[in-house]
């Protein structure tokens, strides 16, 4: 059986790398597998300090932005982590599976609780449990991400096999990573070696779901640049990471290969490419925030989505946790 499950955290606005790395796939994917589970990971967000209601406006932002990306509600399950407890059941059996070394090593932990690491919350240092529980509480199968979460994948891999060779049982699958398309890695528009992310303290370094096309245009225009103009063959981009992001996020949004980016751009300056990467990103992305804003309003419609994909999630979920417990030696009166 093969079953996708991917989620995405409610930590404010999506911006072009979720949409590019992650939620495009997905809607592509959901055409090829019959059985596609995305999931608002709420439990995951709360790894670090989150304003409850800003939590609450988030989870139904970012499910409103799945649809209006293309998911397809009624074919693919869209829920909010928190509402199906087998995520938090399995990752704590994961805590007790996964060792403190292979956590030390995640470099997204390294990266995130930064040098005041006795600060962190454990929940933060714990998060990759909680990842491979969310995939494997449905015994997921294939999992498409952005370059940035294969780390977590590896784990997630590591832990299944522990299980199942603690337990000497063939229960949970080895999960594959589905990392695919010309923008795996979206980086800062202000800096090509660091990753887009949510995080990051300059609004001009990302592109969101919800900037209207003049704020689009304007972070284009003023996203760093070097002063050549654009290379003419791949191996012109090393060494040119600005560059390099420029050109990909235009083959991803454009639905070309990067050749083909650099067959018809190469050679232009800066200036030009800009205002042709903003008019392709005005195009290809204002339609689904259109959408998106739509949809966020209708909250009894999203309330509705996540209520019934939850049923759907815990019904999936509930048999599998079952066998969990009897393998693990859990009583089930
Ligand atoms: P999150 O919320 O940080 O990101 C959601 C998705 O967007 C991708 N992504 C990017 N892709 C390309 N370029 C970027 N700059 C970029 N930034 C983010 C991420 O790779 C991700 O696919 N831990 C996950 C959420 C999660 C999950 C899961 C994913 C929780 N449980 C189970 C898969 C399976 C995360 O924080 O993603």
């Amino acid at each position: 059986m093969r079953r996708i499950f991917s989620g995405v955290q409610p930590t404010g606005n999506l911006h072009l790398g979720n949409y590019l790395g992650a939620i495009r796939n997905w809607v592509h994917l959901q055409r090829d597998y019959e059985d596609c589970l995305f999931c608002v990971v709420d439990l995951h967000a709360i790894t670090v300090w989150q304003e409850p209601a800003a939590l609450r406006a988030s989870t139904r932002e970012v499910a409103a932005a799945m649809i209006a990306a293309g998911i397809d509600a009624e074919k693919s399950v869209i829920f909010n982590q928190s509402q199906v407890p087998a995520h938090a059941e399995l990752a704590w059996i994961f805590n007790c599976v996964a060792r403190m070394g292979w956590l030390s090593r995640m470099t997204q932990f390294k990266e995130k609780a930064g040098k005041n690491k006795e600060n962190a919350s454990v929940g933060l240092f714990a998060y990759p449990n909680l990842m491979a529980a969310d995939i494997l509480a449905y015994k997921g199968t294939h999992v498409p991400v952005g370059d940035d979460q294969k780390q977590h994948l590896e784990l997630a891999r590591d832990i299944a096999q522990k299980f199942n060779n603690d337990f000497g049982v063939d229960f949970f699958p080895v999960v594959e990573p589905l990392i695919f398309g010309a923008a795996t890695r979206v980086m800062s528009l202000r800096d090509g070696t660091k990753k887009m992310s949510k995080s990051d303290p300059s609004d001009q370094s990302r592109i969101t779901l919800t900037d209207d096309a003049d704020a689009i245009a304007r972070k284009v225009r003023k996203a760093k640049t070097d002063p050549d103009p654009l290379p003419t063959s791949k191996d012109g981009l090393e060494g040119r990471p600005e560059a390099a992001n420029l050109m990909g996020i235009y083959a991803a949004l454009a639905g070309q290969d990067l050749e083909q980016v650099i067959r018809d751009h190469g050679g232009h300056q800066f200036s030009r490419f800009k205002q042709d990467l903003a008019d392709l990103m005005v195009d290809r992305l204002q339609p689904i925030t259109a959408e998106m804003r739509r949809l966020t309003a209708d909250t009894a419609y999203i309330d509705g989505v996540l209520r019934r994909g939850a049923e759907k999630a815990r019904a999936l979920s509930a048999p599998i946790m079952a066998e969990v417990q009897d393998i693990v030696g859990f009583l089930r009166p």
